[in-house]
């Protein structure tokens, strides 16, 4: 490709690098929809195991086969004891992100053929990481609170045992439809920096693990998943509802940034903050935590007046923070929570990718010095 060809977009911005099959965003008008369907319906009608179906198969699931890939799921709940022992290792101060982005990369220990990228080999991997990695999270919170890991309930959905092996006890529906929604809408979104790690990662044929790994390890950044745990950092530094105006207006005095705001894509409110605020009002309504939601909700209007123009707007992470509070989540497992949804979208893209591969390598503009002369040492 000749240089008169070559195109710089810094941070890649509005650059194709991938076709895929799962995940549809219209950025202007706010919508999205996995597999064609919006993310309301999904939200409204499936199931987080309904959700992963759609994504890894294009197509919703019949009845016998949703029944069948749960039961898949359910029977690899459980961590094996060699992932027992490595939580047990681990500092009870370690930060759960990087927690995570070390056990689920140890997982290719566990797998006697980890570097097997055929589709079944693939799929049975995202299955497993899926399944396990919600008993590693949880498994991890209990060990570092001094309590005994819970064996998971193989009779209970991916939301309700997740809940479940946190708190030794079997959780309310709502809390349970309220994760569940959580897990929905956060199980993919196009060729997001974390997805784009795992697609850039796995085109060298290399492994799924280092794929996911790569991604967790994309994700915690504050820009990108790591933004949910900002926006309960910036809720809990504002006293009362008459703090908002000035907190924010000097936030943006200072020109910082507001986190769960703004989006690569989105110039329109993101379609999943939306759902997410009328679970987080609910629950919020729910659990007595009502000055949080109106906390959150007097900030959506004071950006709305200072910088809709600019097209910034709530996203994702901006009601996920108050709605994983409601469910009694501790702050910093809320990226994690991203993480467990995000493995679906981001092994579905993996397999997308090794369907249809060529190597990722972009090329740079080069702006240093040319025939530059060595200097010795001495004379330098
Ligand atoms: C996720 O890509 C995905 O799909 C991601 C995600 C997914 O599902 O995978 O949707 C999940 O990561 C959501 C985003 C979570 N991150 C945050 O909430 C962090 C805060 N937001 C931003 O830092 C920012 O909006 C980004 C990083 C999300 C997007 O930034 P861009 O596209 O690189 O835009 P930019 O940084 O170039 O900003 C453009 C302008 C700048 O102003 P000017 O310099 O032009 O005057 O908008 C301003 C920015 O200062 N701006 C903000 C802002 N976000 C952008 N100003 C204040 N607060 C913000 N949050």
């Amino acid at each position: 490709m000749s240089t008169a060809e070559k195109t710089f977009s810094k941070g890649l911005e509005g650059v194709i690098a991938a076709q895929t099959e799962m995940s549809f965003i219209n950025g202007t008008e706010g919508i999205l929809e996995y597999v064609g369907i919006a993310i309301g319906d999904l939200a409204s009608n499936s199931s987080f195991e309904e959700t992963v179906f759609l994504l890894w198969n294009k197509r919703l699931p019949t009845k016998s086969e949703l029944e069948q890939f749960t039961k898949d799921l359910q029977s690899n709940y459980s961590m094996c004891d060699a992932m027992k022992a490595r939580i047990k290792a681990c500092p009870v101060d370690a930060e759960p992100m990087h927690v995570l982005r070390t056990l689920v990369s140890s997982m290719a220990m566990d797998d006697s053929t980890p570097n097997e990228n055929s589709v079944e080999a693939a799929r049975d991997k995202a299955l497993k990481i899926l399944a396990t990695t919600p008993a590693v999270v949880a498994g991890f919170d209990r060990h570092r609170r001094g309590l005994d890991f819970i064996e998971p309930d193989t009779s209970l959905s991916f939301a309700a045992n997740f809940l479940y092996l946190l708190n030794g006890e079997k959780p309310t529906d709502a809390m349970v439809r309220a994760f569940d929604i959580c897990m929905i809408t956060h199980a993919d979104h196009g060729l997001n920096n974390s997805t784009f790690t795992a697609r850039v990662i796995i085109s060298t044929l290399s492994d799924m693990y280092s794929a996911m790994t790569g991604a967790i390890g994309s994700l915690r950044g504050p820009l990108h998943g790591g933004a949910n745990e900002g926006v309960m950092r910036m809720l809990n530094e504002i006293p009362t509802l008459d703090d908002v105006e000035p907190y924010i207006m000097n936030k943006i005095k200072n020109k910082d940034r507001i986190m769960g705001f703004g989006h690569r894509v989105y110039k329109a409110k993101d379609p999943r903050a939306a759902e997410l605020m009328t679970l987080a009002k609910q629950l919020a309504d729910h659990t007595g935590n009502s000055d949080l939601y109106e906390k959150s909700h007097a900030i959506e209007q004071i950006m709305e007046r200072e910088y809709a123009a600019k097209g910034i707007y709530p996203n994702v992470d901006f009601y996920s923070a108050t709605t994983y509070h409601c469910i009694g989540l501790k702050l910093d497992l809320f990226t994690p929570m991203f993480a467990l949804s995000r493995i679906a979208g981001w092994s579905g893209h993996v397999i997308e990718q090794l369907g249809d591969n060529r190597l990722f390598r972009p090329t740079t503009d080069y702006v240093g010095p040319h025939e530059a002369p060595y200097t010795p040492i001495d004379e330098r």
